[in-house]
């Protein structure tokens, strides 16, 4: 049988909600009513048959990139399986990181990609090593796909390794899918988009993590021209047009962009001191501790995750996501950005609940 859903996706819409929610990965929502909006001047419908103009423009000008390479996808979610379902026919290789965001994984299956790994090993800080990369490397391999930053370490891979791989891609004349989702939350310096790094590149984003509009569901596909319009034309098959009024609100999000960015910049940092203190003083987690991002995935050090992440919900009112989603059961990952009140008692319970 084919493989046709996420359990990822079902536990956290399902099994994630607790009073203190650890579970998340995307910060606070920006309040509708503090973005500037005139609504006399929305309409539900507008010429968008391949794309709204003036928000692809915002994209690419947010990413200084031109406008015939920005696709429209309702949420990273929908790039990620619009760019694999462009690139990938059943049977291809895909070459996924190890660990990694369950969907990517569900997607590639589904699609009937044949699916090969690459470990990102903690003791490496997480790291991609493209020697390990190269090794996992054959001829049949059709597409690379890592998450930049990474899901769930937040860990930041450079340019330098990012370029190691596109040449080896191109060396055999495969694509690199960098999901950027949570890049912007590297808030000093931060990267370009690696779309730049070379045509063999092809990246998915949104506003949906670092922004707080999730709602808007403002996704979006870089790629090359050609590449681009089978894009659009597969999104035929799926949704013909974007909702024309989150259109609308997204083009008004990205004309506020640092203040979105901003607000939500304050309740990352405060949670990440929290975090910290949390590592330093607790023995029985280990993290690898990362600068910037929303998400830390530490490891429970002598304990299963799942029996205690399952106590911790039942007994404490908290969740985490269990590391069984990233295909590491010895870990857990623990979301900032929501609320600092929220996040220091979950610590608090956390804390606890290890004794
Ligand atoms: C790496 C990664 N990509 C994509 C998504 C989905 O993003 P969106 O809400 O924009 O569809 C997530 C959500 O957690 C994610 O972590």
């Amino acid at each position: 049988m084919r493989h046709k859903h996420s359990d990822y996706m079902y536990w956290s819409k399902m099994e994630s909600r607790a009073r203190f929610n650890l579970a998340t990965s995307g910060v606070a929502s920006f309040p509708f009513r503090e973005l500037p909006i005139d609504l006399k001047k929305f309409e539900i419908n507008g010429d968008n048959s391949y794309g709204y103009a003036r928000l692809q423009d915002a994209i690419a000008a947010h990413h200084r990139v031109d406008p015939d390479c920005v696709v429209e996808s309702a949420g990273t979610s929908m790039g990620n399986h619009l760019a694999m379902a462009a690139i990938i026919d059943p049977g291809d290789e895909v070459l996924i990181e190890h660990p990694t965001y369950g969907p990517i994984l569900d997607i590639a299956h589904y699609l009937e990609g044949n699916v090969k790994r690459f470990r990102r090993r903690e003791e490496n800080g997480w790291a991609i090593d493209p020697a390990e990369v190269r090794s996992c490397v054959t001829p049949k391999t059709r597409l690379f796909v890592i998450t930049n930053l990474h899901n769930p370490t937040s860990v930041l891979t450079p340019d330098s390794v990012l370029r190691e791989i596109g040449d080896v891609a191109r060396s055999i004349g495969a694509l690199v899918l960098v999901d950027e989702v949570y890049l912007d939350a590297v808030y000093e310096n931060t990267p370009r988009t690696s779309f730049h790094l070379g045509p063999e590149f092809v990246v998915t984003s949104s506003l949906t993590k670092v922004y707080g509009v999730s709602g808007l569901r403002c996704g979006w596909i870089l790629a090359q021209v050609d590449l681009a319009w089978k894009m659009r034309r597969l999104n035929d098959l799926y949704s013909a047009t974007p909702v024309h009024p989150g259109e609308l609100l997204s083009v008004v999000a990205f004309q506020h962009l640092s203040l979105l960015r901003e607000r939500a910049r304050r309740i990352v940092d405060s949670d990440r001191k929290l975090l910290r203190d949390f590592l330093k003083q607790q023995s029985n987690v280990c993290a690898v501790s990362t600068e910037w991002g929303t998400t830390s995935f530490p490891r429970l050090v002598n304990r299963n995750a799942d029996s205690f992440l399952k106590r911790l919900r039942s007994e404490f009112d908290t969740s985490a996501v269990p590391g069984r989603f990233f295909e590491m059961p010895d870990h857990f990952r623990i979301g900032m950005g929501v609320n600092t009140g929220m996040f220091a008692e979950g610590l608090n319970r956390l804390n606890q609940a290890l004794g």
